[in-house]
């Protein structure tokens, strides 16, 4: 608005001052010759005095018949052609679009027609228009984006297309993108890669599809409008809240599941702002809203709104802040009622943008298969239910081998689910047979599976979830190696260690999770397993602290022979040395931390190495002692390291634990 402004002052001014006699520059003949079948338009605007014109600006001038464009080719400077809000008509013709320099172009708002594509011929360069707003117009279905490479912003809206125009697929770096009221007919799956997407109005078509799975990518996008369509789909409650209802009004057939209420009262706060559309919620008791305002004086109405919506954004920050803080904290996330697409395959969304797909069609077609509750006929569907639709407030992490889930199964069973992304392509016998066997291991040092689900390609694992989350954000997120549990009271403390000072307590801790890691480590290489891929992050903590071992044998699965040495005891020997040094040093296992580690405890100078939020007293020399332990595990020559049995050995010497 302002800046609209500022384009009508400078151009009033200009005129006012255009009482010199402007030479007859070049370009200020040319321009007189592509309006000289035009009435309405005055020349003196453009006395500029000034050879080189860039900028035609003439917006709402009342402007009226056809524009000759060929003088324009002559116009070598131009940059800037906004002929918007006129009654120009005629075709346009396919070199404007080549012209060098050129880059917005604004002719929404007038009569023009015919084709917009650029045809390539000797010489001839990719447009480069950035913006472009053709709105309002007469073009039909002959609209062909291919080559315009750089545009951001493109304004197609009320146009008579009646297909998506071709190319507009391939417009990578499009932020801004308004195609509706165009009549477009079809699928919206040719637009779906558009991954710079922030704007996205397709709204009055008859476009068809699935939502989400066929659209662009939806984290980036700040406004969506998808109304008056032909979709089908799922909308999670996320998508609802920031895009609105409006955005999803008769858009076609969608079911509406919210996902993450933390209780019903937020809920309730939540959705007074944007209630769903009630002719398309499947259970509506939830959804009841009373009437707020009505009745209020204006003023005072909006008053109301105006603290309402304070502390609706005042609880979404409490919500989003505690949710960052307590992915691994116990909570009960009850699921809700809703209904899911009718049949497969079931796409899903993960917070970094990927997806991944259950080729099933009917969801209970695939069975999760429990090693401890047989009796318990959960299918894929109980998994979707208690996973919110596998939405992102169900989401623990989102790591390179796959997202982990969190939920709570019928019959109360508090699970992690994590997607096995990596052995996709694994075949489902040898999948079912590695799990089965993965299920026979036990050891209370392990993370054994409780079952598992395979769902189309998809391998999903099922664990018994550990509140305190992994020995990585133990180490490294929370304060001071503290755990997350909001009630955690020092009872529970007293009851496993016998000592009250804090540094003590936390060497103690330490010790005994490098103790327990050990243990699980040992026992799964004393029946022919390794583990392959032991970091901090695949070790789980209870509630008391004691470490459990995840992930392991999954490796085994995959491997095709090439990645072999991964698989052999000596390297767990290796990854474990590392944990140590994380636990002894407070640093992340990175190679270059281990690597500064190892020299200072070869110059006998490992007490510097030592985290400071452990305090030197006493145990100074049980942590320099357990230093060298790791130092041995890590030692370059495969053949060196000890056994995970000597490993035992020695860190139980050190430190002579009750157990
Ligand atoms: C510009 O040229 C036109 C003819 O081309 C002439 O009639 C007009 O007087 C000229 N104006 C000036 C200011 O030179
Ligand atoms: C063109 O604009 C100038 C200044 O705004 C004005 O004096 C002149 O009468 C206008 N000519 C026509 C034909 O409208
Ligand atoms: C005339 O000059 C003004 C300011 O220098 C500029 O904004 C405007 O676009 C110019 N008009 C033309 C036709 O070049
Ligand atoms: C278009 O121009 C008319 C007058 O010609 C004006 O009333 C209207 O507000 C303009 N519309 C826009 C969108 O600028
Ligand atoms: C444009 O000009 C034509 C004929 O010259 C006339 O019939 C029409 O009404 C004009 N349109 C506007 C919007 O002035
Ligand atoms: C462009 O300028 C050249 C010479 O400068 C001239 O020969 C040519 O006719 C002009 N083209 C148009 C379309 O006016
Ligand atoms: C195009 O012109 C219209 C009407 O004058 C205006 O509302 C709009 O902001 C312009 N868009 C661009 C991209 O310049
Ligand atoms: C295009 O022009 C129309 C009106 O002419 C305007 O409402 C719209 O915002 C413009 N689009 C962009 C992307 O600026
Ligand atoms: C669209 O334009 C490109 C080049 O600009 C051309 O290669 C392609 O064949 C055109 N597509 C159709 C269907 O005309
Ligand atoms: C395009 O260029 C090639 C060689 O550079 C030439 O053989 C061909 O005739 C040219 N085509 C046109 C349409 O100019
Ligand atoms: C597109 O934009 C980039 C960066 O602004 C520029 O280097 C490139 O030449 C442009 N491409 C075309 C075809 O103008
Ligand atoms: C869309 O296209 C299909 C097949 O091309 C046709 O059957 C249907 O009637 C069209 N719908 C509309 C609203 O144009």
């Amino acid at each position: 608005m302002f800046l609209k402004l500022l384009l009508l002052l400078s151009l009033v001014s200009f005129s006012h001052s255009s009482t010199v006699s402007c030479p007859n520059g070049t370009d200020y003949r040319q321009l007189t010759r592509v309006f000289r079948y035009i009435s309405g338009f005055n020349s003196s605007l453009f006395s500029n005095c000034s050879d080189v014109v860039t900028h035609i600006v003439l917006p709402s001038r009342n402007l009226n018949g056809t524009v000759s464009w060929n003088p324009l080719r002559n116009l070598t400077r131009l940059r800037v052609l906004d002929l918007s809000n006129n009654s120009l008509d005629g075709s346009i013709p396919s070199w404007l679009w080549s012209k060098p320099g050129l880059v917005s172009v604004n002719l929404s708002r007038n009569r023009f027609g015919g084709s917009i594509r650029v045809i390539p011929i000797n010489g001839s360069v990719l447009p480069s228009v950035k913006e472009l707003n053709l709105s309002f117009n007469r073009f039909t279905n002959a609209v062909n984006l291919t080559g315009f490479v750089n545009l951001t912003a493109l304004d197609l809206s009320h146009n008579n297309l009646g297909v998506l125009p071709l190319g507009l697929g391939s417009l990578s770096g499009l932020q801004h993108l308004d195609i509706s009221r165009c009549k477009i007919n079809g699928s919206v799956k040719p637009i779906c890669g558009l991954k710079s997407l922030s704007y996205l109005d397709l709204s009055e078509n008859s476009m068809n599809g699935s939502f989400p799975v066929d659209f662009p990518n939806l984290n980036h996008l700040r406004f969506l409008n998808i109304s008056a369509n032909r979709f089908s789909g799922s909308v999670g409650f996320d998508k609802y809240r920031k895009f609105g209802k409006s955005a999803f009004s008769h858009g076609g057939h969608f079911v509406f599941n919210d996902s993450k209420i933390p209780t019903r009262h937020h809920f309730h706060t939540l959705l007074h702002r944007n209630p769903p559309p009630r002719h398309q919620i499947v259970k509506s008791h939830r959804f009841k809203h009373t009437p707020l305002v009505i009745g209020l004086s204006s003023s005072l109405g909006a008053l109301i709104i105006l603290i309402f919506a304070v502390v609706v954004i005042l609880i979404r920050r409490r919500l989003k802040s505690a949710r960052m803080k307590s992915r691994w904290a116990i909570s009960s996330p009850a699921p809700l009622d809703f209904k899911m697409e009718k049949s497969g395959p079931f796409a899903f969304e993960t917070e970094s943008g990927s997806s991944w797909v259950a080729d099933i069609k009917e969801p209970t077609a695939a069975p999760v298969v429990m090693a401890s509750k047989p009796l318990m006929n959960l299918t894929f569907k109980d998994l979707i239910v208690a996973t919110s639709h596998f939405g992102t407030e169900s989401v623990i992490s989102d790591g390179t081998c796959g997202p982990l889930y969190r939920a709570v199964l019928p019959g109360d069973l508090h699970v992690a689910i994590k997607v096995l992304e990596r052995i996709r392509d694994v075949d489902q016998n040898d999948a079912v047979a590695a799990f089965d066997a993965l299920t026979r291991l036990k050891h209370p040092n392990l993370l054994t599976l409780s079952g598992y689900c395979i769902a189309g390609k998809e391998k999903l694992i099922l664990y018994e979830y550990m509140a305190n989350g992994d020995l990585h954000r133990w180490l490294h997120e929370l304060p001071a190696g503290e755990t997350n549990v909001e009630d955690w009271s020092a009872d529970t403390w007293e009851s496993h260690v016998g000592d009250s000072s804090p540094e003590k307590t936390n060497w103690i801790i330490r010790h005994r999770i490098a103790i327990g890691v050990a243990r699980g480590l040992a026992y799964l290489h004393h029946v022919g397993t390794t583990h392959g891929h032991l970091v901090a992050t695949n070790i789980l903590l209870t509630e008391t602290l004691e470490p459990r071992i995840s992930d392991f044998g999954i490796n085994n699965i995959s491997t095709t022979g090439d990645d072999t040495n991964n698989h052999n005891v000596e390297f767990d020997v290796y990854c474990f040395g590392v944990i140590l040094f994380e636990l002894l040093t407070g640093k992340q296992g990175k190679e270059e931390n281990v690597k500064s580690v190892r020299r200072l405890v070869k110059e006998r100078r490992g007490e510097e190495a030592l985290d400071s939020r452990l305090r030197f007293g006493e145990s100074v020399n049980e942590m320099v002692e357990s230093l060298r332990v790791g130092y041995f595990c890590t030692a370059e020559t495969p053949g060196k390291r000890p056994t995970m049995q000597q490993v035992l050995g020695l860190l139980k010497d050190i430190r002579t634990v009750s157990r």
